[in-house]
């Protein structure tokens, strides 16, 4: 068992960094896979779903090692030039890993398995094989189009045009990986704008790549095989991990603490800007931009929040976010409503129902809908003492440790080794801040 329990926190304080954006890092091995010569990364996050990344890649024909001072080194093939791999790749829990992997080998003309763990193998990916199939790509395996699938790509793509059915940048991304190696220019419509970092990346490496405004989202043309060359990176903070401690430092009293270099991409910002809203002391300071992604360090200081009802179409710049929303939304006066986010149900765990079932039992008032859901926050602090269920989800470990540190007792999680996929030091950053978070029998 790996429960781990988190208590009572009196404040919290420092300056602290977070590990490398999750995105922007399985982007960046895969592009530095591509380019031609020796890509150096900076800042890679690495948890184990960027890990599986570089192996995949390692497995397709990439040298990618990292030296003693944490640097990864890249020598990529060139794009046209991976090779079919032995095994198969396991991708973990990661669907970023396995979508954007399916998109990029389905047009080289060998086969792919693709596998994961549970909670990967329950996921939709009909939404990124439908789309690669109009590339000529073929996809064998479970009728429900779940992992393990065995991809057979295509060695004479065509370029494609497609809308998006879905807000999803693992779709968009797969799309866009695909038309890499697909002579011609492909065309992506997104009805509502997702994160753009395989666009910028894609400029970055030089990749013939246009973004334009259309009605209410975008329009992304790639033109395929271009020579890339390789660059250097460094990969900002992961707002996404960043979320955590500045929600603990929100609701937790006498909190100030700075988060160093955190990305803010304006298609990541949505949770900043909705606990902004809510009356939530959030500086950025020091804003710059780094290997074309802006960036800042947060100060944040603990603050009275008010509930407010999120805008819909903020959905996709904070999806990753609700269910540490749903925990500064426990503390805030009135009832917080988030709708309009019915993707939260198809990700590592259906969000909206494993959130509900856990803030129940912590004693928060919550209700549910099929897109979302109403959490009305108390200036009593909530009950806690449940032992929550994670399935496999490391956001939802990490939101319930930072609810227990203003429970009136202990939150314990089930599995914590969950929290290594995307924030390996997780513990060890929020302990360094002041809060109490040890393995479930452990004496402090
Ligand atoms: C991601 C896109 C989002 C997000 C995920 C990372 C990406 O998924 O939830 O954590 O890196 O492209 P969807 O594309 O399914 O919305």
């Amino acid at each position: 068992m790996n429960q781990l329990l988190s208590s009572a926190t009196d404040n919290l304080k420092g300056t602290v960094n977070v590990p490398g954006d999750k995105s922007i890092s399985h982007r960046a091995l895969i592009m530095g896979s591509l380019a031609i010569g020796e890509t150096l990364v900076a800042g890679l996050l690495e948890g184990e779903d960027v890990l599986n990344t570089a192996a995949a890649m390692r497995a397709l024909g990439a040298d990618i090692r990292k030296d003693e001072d944490g640097t990864w080194h890249i020598h990529g093939v060139g794009v046209g030039a991976l090779h079919e791999p032995e095994g198969a790749l396991d991708m973990g829990n990661s669907g970023t890993g396995a979508r954007l992997l399916m998109g990029l080998i389905s047009t080289y003309p060998f086969s792919t398995t693709f596998i994961g763990d549970a909670s990967l193998s329950s996921r939709p990916m009909k939404r990124v094989t439908d789309p690669l199939e109009s590339f000529g790509a073929e996809f064998h395996g479970s009728e429900n189009g779940t992992l393990p699938l065995t991809v057979r790509g295509t060695g004479m793509p065509v370029p494609i045009s497609y809308d998006v059915p879905v807000a999803s940048a693992q779709v968009k991304s797969a799309i866009m990986l695909a038309a890499l190696n697909t002579p011609g220019t492909t065309t992506i419509f997104e009805k509502k704008p997702t994160r753009d970092h395989t666009e910028r990346m894609f400029s970055f490496f030089g990749v013939d790549t246009t973004t334009t405004p259309k009605d209410s989202g975008r329009v992304i043309t790639v033109t395929g095989q271009p020579e890339l060359t390789a660059r250097n990176l460094t990969v900002p903070g992961d707002p996404s991990s960043a979320a955590f401690p500045v929600v603990a430092a929100l609701i937790t009293p006498g909190s100030d603490i700075t988060i160093r270099n955190v990305g803010l991409n304006p298609d990541r910002t949505g949770l900043f800007i909705t606990l902004k809203e809510m009356g939530a002391d959030i500086e950025f300071v020091n804003e710059r931009e780094d290997c074309g992604e802006p960036v800042a360090d947060l100060r944040v200081r603990h603050s009275r929040l008010k509930a407010i009802t999120v805008p819909q179409d903020r959905a996709p710049s904070m999806i990753d976010e609700y269910p540490i929303l749903c925990i500064a939304a426990a503390f805030a006066d009135g009832t917080t409503m988030m709708r309009g986010a019915e993707e939260l149900r198809v990700k590592e765990s259906d969000r909206i129902a494993i959130m509900v079932k856990g803030l129940r039992a912590c004693g928060i008032d919550v209700e549910e809908f099929d897109d979302g859901m109403a959490i009305t926050g108390s200036r009593e602090k909530p009950a806690g003492g449940a032992v929550i269920e994670t399935h496999l989800d490391h956001r939802i470990a990490m939101s319930f440790l930072t609810l227990g540190l203003q429970s009136e007792q202990p939150v314990t999680v089930d599995d914590g080794s969950v929290i290594e996929t995307s924030f390996p030091i997780f513990r060890e950053l929020m302990n360094g801040l002041g809060a109490n978070i040890h393995p479930a029998g452990e004496n402090k």
